[in-house]
């Protein structure tokens, strides 16, 4: 398994170009499974997540090919309803593929996703909402078994704004006939480009940005060609990996507007930048981070997925900070292996209050999830020493090419195998 070797104390300085979203791309590329058409989608990250969902399309029966960041999607015979466990396994958003299957063959077996390391995860919003379009959903041999005799439009209120119940029940709804309308929806920007993709492919979604989403389903959906919005998790990652390291960074291509909450944040612990159309550039200073409090919550709140790079800026600040998650159950793997870096944290429930230090120092670490894994790499960048971290195919699940980007900036990144390169 691949590790990473980080020297600490370069300084950062140069360009970040911003990858396509991987959270909009996984819906999109599960869109395909709508129609027959050809579907083609550009600016596709290369990222394990999307070649397990390549795979996932290529399992169900589609022809996939994927080139210079396009995925390009035709059919290829008759489609599968059914997934096998391996591949769901090894990615929740597999699940994803329900809604489009249940609304084209009226039943669909799909492996029920077990908990992950962040936490339980169930997916009863997802299986509520499919109930109310008509289906009837039984779990058999650890898979869930959706199926309907005709599926029907329905007013759906979700007792939480999930992300992936949302995708999941706009892309069935977009297939049935018939005006849909779900209430408390997530607001998070890759909904926009899920909704923008079915509009493309004849369905009609109305969005009233307060959380109700009116989709007017059409008996059939057509091909589309898309290009993925920016992915705002990266872009956020390096902007807070350049605020943490003092480094002087142009973020680029990147939506800011999409970050405002982590922005403001920013500002008000004390690093300067400025703030473009599609860029932003962190820029560096001297005096101490001011602490700040984050609560994290649905959009337009401050995202889960960057509370560990957050948590990572804030054991470097002035004082005492705190961070409350309230997403997921179990998100704070990173603060132990911070604290081997030398950070003072402590984790109470959904609480971690953090003591900021002058320096952390390099430690061999494990990353044990996606966002946490880049919180060790931040964390190892602005450390004294060298930093070894384990298990990079946490961060290679959500990040394109982490060291080739901040290696061009100025870092220190070595990713080596041990169990293949000789040191
Ligand atoms: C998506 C993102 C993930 C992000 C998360 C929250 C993708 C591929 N992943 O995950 O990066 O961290 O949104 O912003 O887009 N829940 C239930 N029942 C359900 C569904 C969810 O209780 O049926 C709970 C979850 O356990 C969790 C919370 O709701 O505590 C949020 O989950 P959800 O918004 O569904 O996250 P995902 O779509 O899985």
């Amino acid at each position: 398994m691949d590790r990473f070797l980080v020297e600490g104390g370069h300084k950062l300085k140069g360009t970040v170009k911003i990858s396509g979203s991987k959270n909009a791309c996984l819906p999109i590329l599960v869109a395909s499974l709508l129609t027959d058409d050809k579907f083609v989608l550009h600016r596709v990250p290369n990222l394990r997540d999307v070649r397990t969902t390549l795979k996932i399309l290529t399992a169900l029966g589609k022809k996939v090919s994927y080139e210079n960041g396009t995925v390009t999607i035709c059919a290829d015979g008759k489609l599968k309803n059914t997934l096998p466990y391996e591949l769901v396994k090894q990615m929740r958003a597999s699940f994803w593929v329900a809604g489009p299957l249940l609304a084209r063959f009226k039943s669909a077996e799909i492996p029920l996703p077990g908990g992950c390391a962040l936490g339980a995860r169930p997916v009863d919003i997802h299986l509520k909402g499919f109930e109310r379009l008509g289906a009837t959903c039984k779990t058999e041999r650890g898979n869930v078994i959706l199926s309907a005799k005709e599926l029907r439009p329905a007013k759906i209120t979700l007792r939480f704004p999930s992300v992936g119940a949302t995708q999941n029940l706009m892309m069935c709804a977009a297939l049935i006939p018939g005006e849909t309308v779900l209430e408390n929806v997530a607001k998070e920007p890759e909904i926009d480009d899920v909704s923008a993709v079915l509009c493309e492919m004849g369905a009609e979604v109305f969005n009233d940005g307060k959380g109700r989403l009116i989709i007017r389903g059409k008996k059939q959906l057509h091909g589309t060609e898309h290009t993925v919005v920016a992915d705002r998790i990266e872009s956020g990652s390096y902007m807070l990996a350049a605020a943490a390291a003092r480094g002087d960074v142009r973020v680029e291509n990147c939506v800011p507007e999409h970050n405002s909450i982590l922005l403001d944040l920013l500002q008000e612990a004390g690093v300067p930048l400025e703030i473009g159309v599609d860029f932003v550039h962190i820029k560096p200073y001297d005096s101490p981070l001011k602490p700040q409090r984050i609560k994290t919550a649905p959009y337009p709140g401050f995202a889960t997925d960057l509370q560990a790079p957050w948590m990572t800026l804030m054991t470097l600040a002035g004082g005492a900070s705190e961070v409350d998650e309230d997403i997921f159950e179990n998100r704070f793997m990173h603060a132990p292996e911070l604290v081997r870096m030398g950070a003072e944290i402590l984790t109470e429930k959904s609480i971690a209050r953090i003591n900021g230090v002058k320096q952390l120092s390099g430690a061999h670490v494990m990353a044990s999830d996606l966002r946490g894994g880049f919180a060790l790499l931040m964390a190892g960048l602005c450390a004294s020493g060298t930093t070894e971290i384990e298990r990079v195919y946490h961060i290679d699940r959500g990040y394109e090419n982490p060291e080739g980007k901040l290696n061009a900036i100025g870092a220190k990144i070595t990713r080596y195998n041990p169990d293949k390169d000789d040191f």
